[in-house]
């Protein structure tokens, strides 16, 4: 068992019911932090079978909680900038404090299978120079301003404080431009600059700001894309838990030297030519 670094500490994971999200508010809760998951659908794991499967209670928070921590699960839609503004203020009245924020929940150029009328994911069209407005709205709004107003709603709690550890999450198609992607490369890029002018911002108040890219990760959203293993260095696709130990190192005292920069967790597949 790891060792309890983060005991005493408060963790929000936004996007937490989940996919990576749900890994890294059980890598922390094993760290001893109290954990607060906020998102728009709690239950989000039953929705794909491979998040089924990797759940051992029924909820995130029942995971944490098994964990010997406090868990709290707070329903919200993060694209709302006064949702996350009351999430934050719920975190704080209902744990006391808010020393870690994982800026996660995104989603790329799909409806989610768990919204209304949808019976699986739909994927939608959009290219740079035809891209249609309720697509290049809801990709910016679900990526890039999730991740901003939960940054905005966490800062003035560590500014108070006079620490905090914020984690954005941006991808690798944030760092390689490819019309396919677009607009989630152009939101996830996005992020990658607001982590910079963030951390410029915050580092006077003893607050660390910094980002993870994430290549091509297991989850059930994305489903098994092994086939792409032989054109990753690492000849392999990443797992949640190798996004989980980045994260792990973001907000303990390993990096405390560390801020406004972006690490990439893609097995090598974004630097080749
Ligand atoms: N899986 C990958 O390969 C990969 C690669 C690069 C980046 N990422 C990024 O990592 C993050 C997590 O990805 P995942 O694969 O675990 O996805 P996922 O769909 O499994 O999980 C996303 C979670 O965010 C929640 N969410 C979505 N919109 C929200 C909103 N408006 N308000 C509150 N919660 C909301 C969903 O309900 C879900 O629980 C995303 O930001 C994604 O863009 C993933």
């Amino acid at each position: 068992m790891s060792e309890k670094k983060l005991k005493g500490k408060v963790a929000m994971i936004t996007g937490g019911a989940r996919g990576l999200g749900r890994g890294y508010a059980l890598r922390l809760a094993e760290l001893g932090a109290d954990i607060a998951i906020v998102d728009r659908n709690l239950h989000a794991a039953d929705v794909y079978e491979f998040e089924k499967k990797l759940m051992t209670a029924p909820t995130v928070m029942d995971e944490c909680q098994a964990l010997g921590v406090r868990a709290i699960g707070i329903q919200a839609d993060l694209t709302d900038r006064a949702a996350a503004e009351q999430a934050a203020a719920d975190v704080v009245a209902r744990l006391g404090r808010i020393d870690i924020a994982i800026c996660n929940a995104g989603g790329g150029t799909v409806a989610f299978a768990d919204e209304p009328g949808q019976t699986g994911d739909a994927p939608l069209t959009g290219t740079p120079a035809m891209c249609p407005q309720h697509m290049l709205t809801r990709v910016l709004d679900i990526n890039l301003m999730t991740c901003m107003y939960t940054c905005m709603a966490v800062a003035p709690y560590m500014k108070e404080q006079g620490s905090g550890k914020i984690v954005t999450c941006s991808s690798s198609a944030g760092l390689t431009a490819s019309p396919g992607y677009h607009p989630y490369g152009t939101a996830k890029a996005a992020i990658i600059h607001y982590t910079c002018a963030l951390a410029q911002e915050l580092g006077p108040f003893n607050i660390n700001v910094n980002s993870i890219a994430p290549g091509i990760i297991r989850t059930g959203r994305l489903g098994d894309r092994s086939k792409l293993a032989k054109r990753i260095p690492l000849r392999r696709e990443g797992t949640i838990e190798d996004c989980a130990k980045v994260v792990e190192f973001l907000v303990t005292d390993l990096s405390d030297y560390v801020t406004g920069k972006t690490i990439t967790i893609d097995g090598g597949f974004c630097d080749q030519r």
